[in-house]
């Protein structure tokens, strides 16, 4: 299975050889197909290509140093392995092969390799003996030993007149071998281009100006799961109401305060394929709009404060005449009889799929690391999960549904 590289992101990793030039095509290369590319140079490869030429043709900085002020500010090493899809090294020198496969971290190169999880792909390319050397072979084999996919080196005619394996395969074919590389990890993205919209959080209902109604939700379960989604490949929106929680990586997040404004947000994100309604939205809120002022004491008790329903966030997306998500999962959050209740849920908000939990007091789900759930169809078939880590939960949701929209 072959992948596309649109929407891609590759790190590449140019190392310090005369095949440096050729990395710069690959940029060009990578491009063409829809990649974006971050360039990161060796002290080596700053001797054959200019970190400027590698820059203006991935169209961003190229990075050259570990101890950078700018980008350990913005971005740092770390992310900077993690925020693609696959590392290129191109070309692969003799040195650079060997620091790999020995581990060090030297240099940005060679820590941005050790941090990273992402898939990488090497282009090898040195002198014929080099190549041959029984050192070259072993860091070579201890490199695939480790995941690490190799293409080339072609033999041919080279820098020096000896000839044999040891040329950089050509941009294309590096090109090529990554589709494949990324094709075969398409399994693990069975959302690439779906898009998902979630809600997660509670909802802050304003009393007035410090006063608010709310709930014990953490998010923890919501954002859990559009992180899980963005890394299934979809294009995820979370709305979420106040939390503590870090954005997901991968997602794009919109913050709201009330139930009103959760609705408006989810209505602006639509059309999605698959809509995951895990926010736990405050049912009511007061009648009476939270002015500027505090309401006072006045001595003769509280103040009565009616209350008013809110809109069914739910219940609105999944009974839209036009627009509905073809995929529309609730949650239900119950402190008993959990699946009866459930299912009468489903039938009551014309959800496909409902997650039901239970949040007495003794589970420890609002605002806990684990959650014991129940998958409830339209057609009334349970499914129940032992108990598992949010994130768990996240991904194994994501997983059904994405089984579910494949059909
Ligand atoms: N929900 C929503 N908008 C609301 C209330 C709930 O979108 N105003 C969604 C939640 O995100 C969840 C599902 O509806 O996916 C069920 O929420 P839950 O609080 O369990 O159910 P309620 O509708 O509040 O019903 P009840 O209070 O009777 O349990």
């Amino acid at each position: 299975m072959t992948e596309t590289l649109a929407q891609r992101r590759v790190l590449l990793v140019i190392g310090g050889g005369i095949a440096a030039y050729k990395a710069l095509d690959l940029i060009r290369r990578l491009r063409e197909r829809g990649a974006s590319v971050c360039p990161v140079l060796t002290a080596g490869a700053q001797e054959f290509v200019t970190p400027l030429a590698a820059a203006a043709l991935a169209g961003e900085r190229a990075h050259t140093n570990l101890f950078d002020r700018a980008s350990e500010a913005e971005i740092g090493h770390i992310k900077l392995a993690r925020q693609a899809d696959a590392v290129v090294v191109a070309p692969a020198t003799a040195n650079l092969m060997a620091r790999m496969a020995g581990g060090h971290a030297a240099d940005l190169a060679t820590t941005v390799l050790l941090a990273t999880t992402l898939p990488i792909l090497i282009a090898p390319a040195m002198n014929v003996q080099m190549w041959a050397h029984p050192a070259t072979r072993r860091n070579r084999a201890v490199l695939e030993g480790d995941g690490v996919r190799i293409v080339g080196p072609n033999a041919g005619r080279m820098a020096e007149p000896e000839s044999g394996p040891g040329r950089m395969a050509e941009p294309n074919e590096i090109a090529d071998a990554l589709e494949r590389m990324l094709g075969q990890q398409a399994g693990d993205r069975p959302l690439a281009g779906r898009r998902v919209l979630v809600t997660s959080g509670p909802t802050h209902e304003p009393i007035d100006p410090v006063r608010y109604i709310a709930n014990r939700s953490s998010g923890r379960q919501g954002h859990a799961i559009a992180a899980a989604a963005a890394a299934a490949g979809a294009a995820v929106t979370l709305v979420s109401g106040p939390v503590a929680l870090p954005d997901p990586p991968g997602v794009a997040v919109v913050r709201v305060e009330t139930a009103r404004q959760m609705l408006e947000a989810v209505e602006a994100a639509l059309p999605a394929d698959i809509a995951v309604f895990a926010a736990a939205v405050a049912d009511w809120r007061p009648e009476q709009e939270a002015g500027s002022k505090k309401i006072k004491k006045d001595g003769t008790g509280p103040a009565p404060m009616p209350l008013v329903e809110n809109p069914d966030i739910l219940a609105t997306i999944a009974r839209l005449p036009v627009g509905r998500p073809p995929l529309v999962v609730g949650f239900a959050a119950e402190t008993d009889t959990v699946v009866e209740h459930a299912r009468a849920k489903i039938a009551r908000k014309g959800c496909d799929l409902i997650v039901a939990n239970d949040v007495s007091a003794e589970g420890g789900v609002m605002g806990g690391a684990d959650n014991t759930v129940h998958l409830i169809r339209r057609d009334g078939a349970v499914e129940t999960w032992p108990r598992l880590g949010k994130e768990e939960v996240a991904r194994r949701l994501v997983a059904h549904v994405a089984g579910l929209l494949a059909g």
